[in-house]
């Protein structure tokens, strides 16, 4: 697939086939993810693959919280769209049946915190292509870490590998979601 046309072309997948997912592909996304650019090429990065049932149903319940913390922001944010927050709770508590869910851990603490977390925003988006690359859908799901449960899972999945950063689910789509409209105005040249 032409780069520019994965970049266009992949969307956030919400829901998900019980089709798995190979360990071979799963890796190759993973190593795709590890070669992100990262400040002072710290690779600040551990991703971690749930794919059994039991690993996966005690994530959907400490995500239970953060479907309940989120609602009445997103009642504000999409008050013109409220079909938007019922789907996006139901995708939270659910993961959308996602077969796999990949979390993202900060390794340990390093000297600048913010360039590290970018760094592993980076990694996240190689991986979300490299997927949408094999047919996959994937989904960021910032909810955990924003919205309650990221020390909770930390605890459960971090030791030794980190502190929550991020999370993704991976699968096979069920549905693809038109494009969200891109604004215009982001940028300028001079
Ligand atoms: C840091 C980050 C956190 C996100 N968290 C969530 C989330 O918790 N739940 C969700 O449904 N989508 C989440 N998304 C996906 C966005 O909603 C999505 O990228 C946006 O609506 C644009 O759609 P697209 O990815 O299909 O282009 C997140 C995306 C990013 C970059």
């Amino acid at each position: 697939m032409e780069l520019s046309e994965a970049i266009r072309g992949r969307r956030s997948v919400r829901r998900y086939t019980a089709e798995p997912v190979s360990r071979e592909v799963i890796t190759a996304v993973l190593e795709a993810a590890c070669w992100a650019p990262s400040g002072e090429n710290y690779q600040p990065w551990y991703f971690l693959a749930l794919t059994k049932a039991e690993d996966l149903a005690a994530l959907r319940q400490t995500l239970e919280i953060s479907a309940k913390v989120m609602e009445p922001e997103l009642r504000r944010r999409f008050a013109a769209a409220p079909a938007v927050v019922g789907e996006t709770t139901a995708f939270i508590r659910t993961l959308g049946g996602a077969p796999v869910c990949v979390l993202a851990f900060l390794r340990r603490q390093y000297p600048r915190r913010e360039v590290m977390i970018l760094s592993i925003a980076a990694a996240v988006e190689n991986l979300l292509l490299a997927a949408h690359d094999r047919g996959l859908g994937a989904c960021w799901v910032g909810a955990p870490v924003c919205c309650g449960p990221g020390a909770v899972i930390t605890e459960r999945f971090g030791p030794p590998r980190g502190e929550l950063a991020a999370m993704i689910t991976l699968g096979h789509p069920a549905c693809v979601p038109a494009p969200p409209r891109r604004r215009s105005g982001r940028y300028e040249i001079r």
